[in-house]
């Protein structure tokens, strides 16, 4: 049996505020109710306040873990085969599901959405990043049948499809460190633009011009949605601009800033990327890098399209921006252009 103050409902306020300055609330058990009273399970007597003892029901305890749900229904096997790492974007689940385990597919849905409130649809990924927008090939094993929902990182708001525009929330770390490294008055080619997260992530904190430029027109509508849904909170400005990033840059003015997150094919980009840089300007190139050899590729490949530019480059940082695969990362070199 469990103590409880038994108290009224139309004094059950009062009893509550009381309990908490004796700091006697017993954690462990739930509030409970009756057609005329409440039972608030407590851990001591309250001055005032009335005890009888009741049986107590125990908080049920919050299931945190995939793995935790999963444990019940699969065997040691299994267990070890399931890929634990899923994206999270706004309320979807996105996870890659290995071979051994597709006849279990639609429990671990369910499972996702078991061990997360927060989640309303499972998606299972069906390959890797396919064509030239970049997108994964999904389909529904639980929850809601529904691509579209909003990611909130460093208090900016993005509204994206999942099935039919690249998005990735492991490069939210680059993106606000992007972001610090701009100045107020600077002029920014953001090519391969996506949805906006880069430019809106930058756009939050720091006075500048953003030409974003995407060649998905979907994403471009998406971007144009999310910088109203921004506005508000934008203290630079953003330029959508549908395009190939190839020729876009022959229309905009030159620029203190470009970015060229495009890990597979920035490389074929970087003369139209110096060519829209001003002297002294900054360019952050994107790679896909084996381990052994991470850097060595792309500076090859940076100098070389400065030296046919008649320009020179200056790498000022490199590092690895997040693991790809088992035996490659995706890197960023920061190079001055003078
Ligand atoms: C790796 S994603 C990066 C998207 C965005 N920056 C982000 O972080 O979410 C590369 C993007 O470049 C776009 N893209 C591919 N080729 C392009 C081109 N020639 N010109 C402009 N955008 C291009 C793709 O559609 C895709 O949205």
């Amino acid at each position: 049996m469990v103590k409880h103050v038994k108290t009224k409902k139309k004094d059950a306020e009062k009893a509550k505020k009381k309990i908490l300055e004796a700091s006697a609330f017993d954690t462990r058990y739930q509030l409970q109710k009756d057609k005329n009273f409440i039972y608030f399970p407590v851990k001591k007597d309250v001055d005032g306040l009335k005890l009888v003892d009741k049986r107590g029901v125990k908080q049920s305890k919050k299931v945190t873990s995939l793995k935790e749900v999963l444990i019940k229904h699969l065997t040691k096997t299994e267990m070890a085969e399931l890929v634990s790492s899923f994206d999270i974007i706004g309320d979807i689940a996105i996870i890659e599901i290995p071979p051994l385990l597709e006849q279990k597919k639609t429990l671990i849905g369910q499972a996702l959405l078991e061990a997360h409130s927060n989640i309303h649809s499972v998606f299972q990924k069906k390959s890797g990043r396919e064509g030239v927008y970049r997108t994964i090939p999904l389909e529904l094993i639980a929850g809601e049948n529904r691509f579209e929902t909003i990611y909130l990182e460093h208090g900016v708001r993005l509204k994206l499809d999942v099935s039919k525009v690249y998005f990735s929330v492991r490069l939210s770390e680059e993106r606000k460190r992007i972001a610090s490294l701009v100045e107020n008055g600077e002029h920014i080619a953001g090519l391969f633009a996506g949805v906006g997260p880069f430019p809106l992530v930058i756009a939050k904190t720091k006075q500048c011009k953003i030409y974003a430029v995407e060649l998905n027109p979907i994403a471009v509508n998406y971007m144009k949605q999310n910088i109203i849904l921004n506005q508000k909170k934008l203290k630079g400005q953003i330029v959508p601009i549908q395009g190939d990033a190839r020729e876009i840059v022959k229309t905009i003015p030159k620029c203190d800033r470009v970015l060229m997150p495009l890990p597979k094919g920035a490389a074929d980009f970087l003369d139209s990327a110096i060519n829209v840089c001003k002297p002294n300007g900054i360019i952050h190139f994107y790679q896909f890098a084996k381990d052994d050899s991470l850097y060595e590729d792309a500076t090859k490949k940076i100098l070389n399209a400065a030296k046919k530019a008649g320009r020179k480059a200056t790498i000022i940082n490199k590092k690895v921006v997040r693991p790809y695969s088992p035996r490659m990362s995706q890197v960023v070199l920061d190079f001055k252009i003078t």
